[in-house]
C-alpha cells in the first residue's frame, strides 16, 4: 500500500518503563460549563495553548441569529480563551444566543465568517462550506488540536500546525473518496504584529495532498510534541494507525521525516492500542512520566471516554478502558482532552470537551478530571 512503508525502522523515544498504567479518576468529574462564542454556533472543537492563551479550532461554524445558527456554514473557526491570574482557565458567565445565562470559558476572536483553514482552489472553494454544485461537498475538518511546534519567547510569535484530510462527502455524508490526501497547514501567531487581542493567526496552505491519497495521513489522528521533535499518528482508511517523527523545526519538509515500522517485514504499521478508534487526543504527561492518549472508541454517539498510556510512543499501549462517561445526550462525539488549559505541568489532571449536537445546535462542554496520586 503506502510507499512510506518501504522506509527504514527508526528507533523512537523512549522513557522510563512504567507499563500498563490505568489511572484512576479521584472523585468526581466536574463540569465547568460550556466552552462557546456566543455569535458563533460551532461542531467539534480542539485546544493548544498559545502563550498566556488557548487558541481553539473547530468544525463547521454558522453565525447565531437571537439563538438560531443561519447561513453562512464555514467549514471551520478558530478563537481565543483567556487564562485567570493563577494560570487556570478563566470561568465566566455571559448572556447567550438566545438570551440564557451560560457560564463557561468565552471564546473571542473574529473568524468574518470564513474557513480558517483555506480551500484549494480546486475543492469547491467559492463556498465557504466547500459545497459543490452536483450537492457534494469538501469537508475540510480539523480532527487534532493545532501543534504548536515553536514559541519564541521573547516576541510571543508562535507556530503551530495542522493536518486535514481532504475528505469528499455526499448528502448522506457518504465519503466519497476513502483514503483521500491531507493538506498541511501552518498557523502562525505573533501578538505584537496581530495588534489587537481579538486578531486571530494567519493559516498559510504549506501543500494541498502533502500526504497523498495512498500515503498515511500522519498528523490527522494525533500529534504531540517532545524534546523539539513533532511525533505524528495517522490511521488510514482499513483503521490502521501509523507513526512518523519530524525535527520541529521542519515539519513542512516532507523529505525531514522518519517513518515507525514495525515488524520486519515493512508492511506492519500498525500500533496496538495507539487510540481507542475514535478521535481523540494524544499528549505527553509529565506527572506520569508517559503517553496518554484520550478519547472516543470508535464510531459513536455517546459521550464515553477511553484512556489508554504508553512509556514509549510506538508504544506498548495499554489496552483503552472507559474512564468517564458524561450524561448522555444525542449526538455527542468529538472526545478531546487539553493538556494545554493546564496550570502546570505537576497539576494531576486533565480537562475534558465533547461536542452535543442536539435541538439543531452545538455546544461543547468542559470538564475538570483530577486523578489519584
Ligand atoms: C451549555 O449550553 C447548553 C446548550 O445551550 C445549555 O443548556 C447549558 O445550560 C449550558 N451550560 C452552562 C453551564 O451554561
Ligand atoms: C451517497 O453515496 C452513497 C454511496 O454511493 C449512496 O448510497 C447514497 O444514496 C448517496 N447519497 C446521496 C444523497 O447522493
Ligand atoms: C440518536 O439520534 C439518531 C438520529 O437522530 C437516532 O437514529 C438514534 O436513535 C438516537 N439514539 C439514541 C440513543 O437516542
Ligand atoms: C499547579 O496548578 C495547580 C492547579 O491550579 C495548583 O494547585 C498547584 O499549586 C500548582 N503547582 C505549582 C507547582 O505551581
Ligand atoms: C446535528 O447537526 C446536523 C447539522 O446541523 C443536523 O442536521 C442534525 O439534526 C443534528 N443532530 C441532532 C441530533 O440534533
Amino acid at each position: 500500500m503506502s510507499p512510506l512503508t518501504a522506509l527504514a525502522s527508526v528507533a523512537l523515544l523512549g522513557t522510563r518503563v512504567n507499563a500498563d498504567f490505568i489511572p484512576t479518576v479521584l472523585g468526581t468529574p466536574r463540569v465547568l460549563g460550556n466552552v462557546s462564542d456566543p455569535t458563533i454556533d460551532r461542531d467539534s472543537c480542539g485546544s493548544d495553548r498559545f502563550g498566556d492563551r488557548a487558541l481553539w479550532t473547530c468544525r463547521d461554524s454558522q453565525p447565531f441569529s437571537k439563538g438560531v445558527p443561519v447561513l453562512p456554514i464555514y467549514s471551520s473557526s478558530s478563537s481565543w480563551t483567556d487564562f485567570a491570574s493563577d494560570s487556570t482557565p478563566l470561568i465566566q458567565t455571559w448572556t447567550d444566543a438566545a438570551g440564557n445565562t451560560e457560564t463557561g470559558l468565552l471564546c473571542s476572536g473574529k473568524n468574518n465568517e470564513k474557513p480558517f483553514f483555506p480551500y484549494p482552489s480546486d475543492e469547491c472553494s467559492s463556498n465557504t462550506a466547500g459545497a459543490c454544485d452536483d450537492g457534494t461537498r469538501y469537508v475540510l475538518w480539523p480532527n487534532s488540536p493545532p501543534l504548536v511546534t515553536n514559541e519564541d519567547t521573547s516576541t510571543g510569535a508562535i507556530t503551530a500546525y495542522t493536518w486535514i484530510s481532504e475528505d469528499h462527502i455526499n448528502g448522506s455524508l457518504t465519503l466519497l473518496n476513502p483514503g483521500p490526501g491531507t493538506i498541511l497547514y501552518e498557523i502562525k501567531s505573533d501578538p505584537h504584529m496581530n495588534g489587537d487581542s481579538t486578531g486571530l493567526p494567519t493559516v498559510t496552505t504549506i501543500q494541498e495532498n502533502f500526504w497523498t491519497a495512498d500515503e498515511m495521513p500522519y498528523g490527522v489522528y494525533g500529534e504531540v510534541v517532545v524534546n523539539d521533535v513533532a511525533y505524528l499518528y495517522g490511521q488510514n482508511a482499513v483503521r490502521t494507525v501509523g507513526l512518523a517523527k519530524v525535527s520541529a523545526g521542519s515539519v513542512a519538509d516532507k523529505s525531514a521525516y522518519q517513518y515507525y515500522v514495525d515488524g520486519v517485514d515493512g508492511t506492519g504499521v500498525s500500533i496496538t492500542n495507539a487510540g481507542a478508534g475514535g478521535q481523540g487526543t494524544f499528549y505527553y504527561s509529565t506527572v506520569w512520566n508517559l503517553y496518554v492518549w484520550i478519547g472516543q472508541a470508535g464510531i459513536s454517539v455517546a459521550p464515553d471516554f477511553y484512556i489508554t498510556t504508553a512509556p514509549a510512543l510506538e508504544g506498548p499501549w495499554v489496552r483503552p478502558i472507559n474512564f468517564y462517561s458524561a450524561d448522555y445526550i444525542n449526538w455527542s462525539y468529538t472526545l478531546q482532552a487539553h493538556p494545554g488549559l493546564l496550570a502546570n505541568s505537576s497539576e494531576n489532571a486533565i480537562y475534558l470537551t465533547y461536542t452535543i449536537n442536539d435541538s439543531g445546535y452545538y455546544w461543547t462542554p468542559l470538564v475538570y478530571v483530577q486523578w489519584e496520586s
